[in-house]
């Protein structure tokens, strides 16, 4: 017994190391050196999100796509130069699918007002996600802080590391686990899909073609996404159809009734081995948001570079000269 006890420390500090660097980011990051950084983001995005909800998925959004390719980095936010592609127009961000790319320059010109040089494009892209969370209805959580900017994109990364909406079950845990996610991350991340929109071209195969989708919510979805001949790649449907603007629960409850817009949503809810998180989520507001706010926090501490390595950009769509 009291040897077990010992070991705990032990383990507690390796489950740290294993999580990666992102033990090195600390909430209190910029107490002394920005101590009016949070409420600059979240004053902006609160205007923002007011204004438009989408913008607020649009962050989210953006969060994942930039940690997903070599970590939280802010390398999704450079654009391209003559002689290197950024990841704004590879795989899965390529065809205008992401935006909010405008907002984020805005919250960065008022954070170099208050604080020049000092917080990373990476930084403010993590407290802008959280903070899109908390106002479109969802939990809050404190963002650990400290991440540096790229200093180069990978747009081979964002070609093959962001995952597609015609991914199977096995396909989403990979790619999940490459990140050091567990399913239980893919689980309750996939949640932000409770709020935003889908292309048709995203979700025209599934309601045309699969067969674990509610009939008529694909009668309704083919409606607004015709047949590929007749154009309308670009149409956008919600996400969640049942409360498209709320960040709740009901992409969950969707799922449940065969209501997934994308294939990859209803994988997760096709009887395999996320069904009992789904119903727990879906009838449990409660353990969505907490594990929600759990897996944004392991999202965030995916690579993060720290110290003395990249820089903190002065324009988050350009390295410094
Ligand atoms: C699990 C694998 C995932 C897949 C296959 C996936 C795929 C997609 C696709 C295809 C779209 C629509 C894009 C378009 O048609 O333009 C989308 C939108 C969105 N995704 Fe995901 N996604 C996944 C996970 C996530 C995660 C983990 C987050 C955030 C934590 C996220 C946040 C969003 C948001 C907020 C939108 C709506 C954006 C908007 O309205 O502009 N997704 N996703
Ligand atoms: C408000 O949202 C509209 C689109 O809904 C956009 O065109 C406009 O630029 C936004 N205004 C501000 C101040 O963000
Ligand atoms: C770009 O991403 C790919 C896929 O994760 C990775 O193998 C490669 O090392 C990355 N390249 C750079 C230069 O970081």
């Amino acid at each position: 017994m009291a040897r077990r006890l010992l070991l705990l420390p032990a383990l507690l500090v390796a489950a740290a190391l294993a999580g990666g660097a992102g033990a090195q980011l600390s909430a209190g990051f910029y107490s002394s050196t920005c101590p009016t950084v949070e409420s600059v983001v979240r004053q902006a995005m609160s205007q923002a999100v007011t204004n438009n909800t989408r913008t607020g998925a649009a962050m989210l959004r953006l969060f994942f796509h930039d940690c997903f390719v070599n970590g939280c980095d802010a390398s999704l936010l450079l654009d391209d130069t003559p002689t290197t592609p950024g990841e704004k127009g590879a795989g899965a961000n390529a065809g205008a699918s992401t935006s909010g790319f405008d907002l984020i320059d805005t919250i960065k010109t008022q954070v170099e007002a208050a604080c020049p040089a000092t917080v990373s494009c990476a930084d403010i892209l993590a407290l802008a996600a959280r903070d899109a969370v908390n106002l479109l209805g969802g939990p809050s959580w404190a963002v650990p802080l400290g991440r540096r900017d790229a200093t180069f994109p990978n747009s081979t990364g964002a070609g093959t590391d962001l995952p597609g909406p015609d991914t199977d079950l096995d396909g989403l845990v990979a790619g999940f686990a490459a990140k050091g996610l567990t399913s239980r991350d893919l689980a309750a991340l996939s949640g932000a899909h409770t709020v935003g929109m889908a292309r048709c071209a995203s979700f025209r195969t599934r309601v045309y073609c699969d067969d674990n989708v509610s009939p008529a919510f694909a009668a309704q979805q083919r409606g607004v996404c015709p047949v590929p001949a007749a154009g309308g790649d670009d149409a956008l449907a919600p996400l969640d159809s049942l409360t498209p603007d709320e960040f709740d629960n009901g992409y969950y409850r969707s799922l449940m009734t065969g209501a997934g817009l994308l294939h990859s949503d209803q994988e997760l809810f096709n009887n395999g081995a996320l069904d009992s998180l789904v119903r727990l989520y879906g009838t449990n507001a409660d353990a969505f948001s907490s594990d929600f706010a759990a897996s944004m926090v392991r999202l965030g501490n995916i690579a993060p570079l720290t110290g003395a390595a990249g820089e903190i950009r002065l324009n988050c769509r350009t390295v410094n000269s």
